[in-house]
Order: C-alpha cells, then structure tokens, then sequence
C-alpha cells in the first residue's frame, strides 16, 4: 500500500511541463510583464466563463475580498457578515480594510451560511454579507440576496473553492453584487504562484475594484480613493490561467467523480458533504463524523492522509477571541470537531480512489 496524499501538485505540473515552458516563454517574448495581453484576455475570459459582465484580476483571493467589500460597502456603514468556518479569509480582509465582522451560524447539511441565523445578525451598520461556496459546493445565495436586498446590503460570493460551480440562476460569481475568486495553487484553477479575481455585474463596482487595485488611481498618479493597494495578477500567472481554464470542466467533474464514489462506498457512520450535480466541484472531500479521532487512526492506519479544514472557527481565533467571548455559533463549534478532508485531487489514480473507498467503508 502506498500513502494517498491529501494533494500533489507536482503530477499537474509534471503533465504540463511542456505547456507551462511554452506559456512562460510567450509572456517573456511579448516583453510584458504587468497588466498586458494575456492579462486582459484572461480577464474577459473568466467574466465570461462565469457568466459575469466584468473580471478584475488581483494579487490573491484576500485582496479579492477585500476590494469586493471596499468597493461595495455602502456609505455610513461598516460592518461585515460571513460564517465562521471558511478558514478566514474573509475576516482577514475585513479587517484590513478596517470593517466590524459578524458571524452567522451555518446550515447542518451544507456547511454554507444558514439563512435562518443570518437574518438574525443583519443589525444596521451591517453594509456587507460574503456567502462562501465552501468546499466546492454552491451556497444558496438567492436566499441570502433575498435577505439583504432590502435592506440596502451588498452580497459578496466567495468562489476560491468554487469556481465552476452553478445553481439554478447559473454559475456562481455572477449571482450576486461581486464575487472574488483565489488561483492559489491548490484551487481548482490555479495558478503556479498567487492570484486572485473580481467578478461583476456591476459597472460601477467593477471600475472601483479596478481603481483600488492600483493605489486607488483614478488614473496615472492621481489617487481618488482611499483604501487603495498594489494588488496586480501579473502576466505569467495570467497565461498559466489562461492555459488551464479550457480543462477546468473536465478536471471539476473528475473531482466530482471521485467523491461520488466516497460517498456510494462510504460507511454508514460518515457523511459526505457533496452533492452529484453541477452545485458541487470537489474542491475538498469533507467527511462528518463524531468519530473523527478514530477516523484519522482508522485512515492513517490505511495509508491515506487527512487534514481538518477548518480546526479553528473564526470566532475562537487568538487575535479576536476577547471580542467575541458572548458569541455561540453551535452548529459551526459542532461541526469543526467532526469534519474530516481525505483527498481528491484530478490527477488521484483509479486504485488510489478505491483505496481511499475501502478505507471509508471499513471504518
Ligand atoms: C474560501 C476561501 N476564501 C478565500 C481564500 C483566500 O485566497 P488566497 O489564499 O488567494 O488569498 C481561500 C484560500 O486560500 C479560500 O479557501
């Protein structure tokens, strides 16, 4: 038996060697390196992959959020909602641009923000939601915009887990005001370094976003904003993008497979958190159990690797805790020592999924 890996970039790399060299020596003969063809092509690309009006790229998936929330939060208010379990990111860039969080508590069954506790937290200053697609799996955003419509609060999608995922209005990263996506390397599209998205139907936002993302210059030189940045997707991350967004499908529905045999093969002590439509692209493969020490045993013993993603809700974080100390999120506390990553990755062997399976169903 050989050791699963939860993930290994190096075989996507080591099939694409040839492709890689020869998108990096086209942006190195084109003598841009910022903000040039393969930039702007893989701009219009995404939007239109995603079924958006307007991408902007950006230096990573945080700065995504961050911009999102600078551009869309409206004037007089301060405060961000979002759930606790997504890993951060969204609390990260909240506070950079130096906005309030709140958390909402999450859905049992789909891990995403529950509408239910979300209208409960919408107090006034409240100016942003971000709904994350977490793990791959397209959250209910038209419940969460039906919500905040009225009350004057903009909706932001995270999709770094998510993209090519849809529900039934479309694609996620066009369903609400913006969206942010992250290329991170281990992202279903990623890049080989960092990079990030903004997604937009909006006009207006789509031309702040793009302000903000260079020093917040109206143009060369001339700051009309505040809160700007240097977060720039430079040109040979734009044409590895470009290179990878044409197998982008196929790769989400060998992930999609993958968990599909998870959960057909899975004890029945584990739940699978996924869903066999176009709603879910197997960007992790999250098992629940209130087993899961055993679990972890019971795998590694199997020779399959696992991680928790995520240990530590947002709320319970060192930095903040004191501010959050009257805060109870039960479902997402329940549920951070229960869930369980095993891999999928495009690249898993056939016999490496079956051992992953008959680890899952000998449990
Ligand atoms: C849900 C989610 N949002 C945002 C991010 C942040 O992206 P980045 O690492 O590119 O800043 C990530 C991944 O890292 C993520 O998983």
């Amino acid at each position: 038996m050989t050791l699963i890996p939860l993930n290994d970039l190096g075989r996507g790399l080591v099939q694409e060697r040839e492709a890689l060299l020869a998108a990096v020596r086209s942006v190195l003969d084109s003598g841009w390196l910022v903000h040039g063809p393969f930039h702007s092509k893989f701009e219009a690309t995404l939007a239109e992959y995603v079924g958006a009006a307007e991408a902007i790229g950006v230096g990573n998936g945080t700065d995504a959020l961050e911009l999102a929330m600078r551009a869309t939060m409206p004037p007089g208010r301060d405060v961000v909602v979002t759930a606790a379990n997504c890993g951060g990111y969204a609390t990260t860039a909240a506070r950079q641009a130096g906005y309030g969080v709140v958390y909402a508590d999450i859905d049992e069954a789909t891990l995403c923000i529950d509408a239910t506790a979300l209208s409960e937290v919408l107090i006034d200053r409240v100016g942003v939601v971000v709904v994350t697609h977490l793990y791959g799996r397209a959250a209910d955003v038209a419940a969460v915009n039906a919500l905040c419509r009225d009350r004057g609060i903009s909706v932001i999608e995270d999709c770094a887990q998510a993209i090519g995922a849809a529900t039934a209005a479309g694609p996620v990263g066009g369903l609400a005001d913006a969206a942010a996506f992250s290329f991170y390397p281990t992202k279903n599209l990623g890049a080989v370094g960092d990079g990030g998205a903004v997604t937009t139907n909006d006009p207006g936002t789509a031309a702040k976003v793009r302000e903000l993302r260079q020093y917040g210059w109206s143009r060369k030189y001339t700051v009309a904003h505040r809160g700007g940045q240097n977060s720039r997707l430079d040109e040979l991350q734009a044409a590895v993008l470009l290179l990878r967004l044409p197998t982008l499908r196929e790769k989400n529905e060998r992930r999609r497979s993958i968990v599909a045999r998870y959960a057909e093969r899975a004890s029945s002590r584990l739940r699978i958190v996924s869903t066999d439509d176009a709603g879910y692209v197997g960007h992790l493969a999250v098992v629940v159990t209130p087993d899961r020490e055993e679990l972890v045993e019971h795998l590694r013993s199997a020779q399959v690797q696992s991680d928790v993603h995520y240990p530590v809700p947002d709320h319970w974080q060192p930095a903040y805790a004191d501010e959050y100390a009257g805060v109870s999120l039960p479902v997402t506390e329940r549920m951070a020592g229960q869930i369980l990553s095993v891999p999928v990755f495009p690249e898993l062997h056939d016999d490496e999924v079956e051992q992953v399976c008959r680890a899952l169903e000998s449990f």
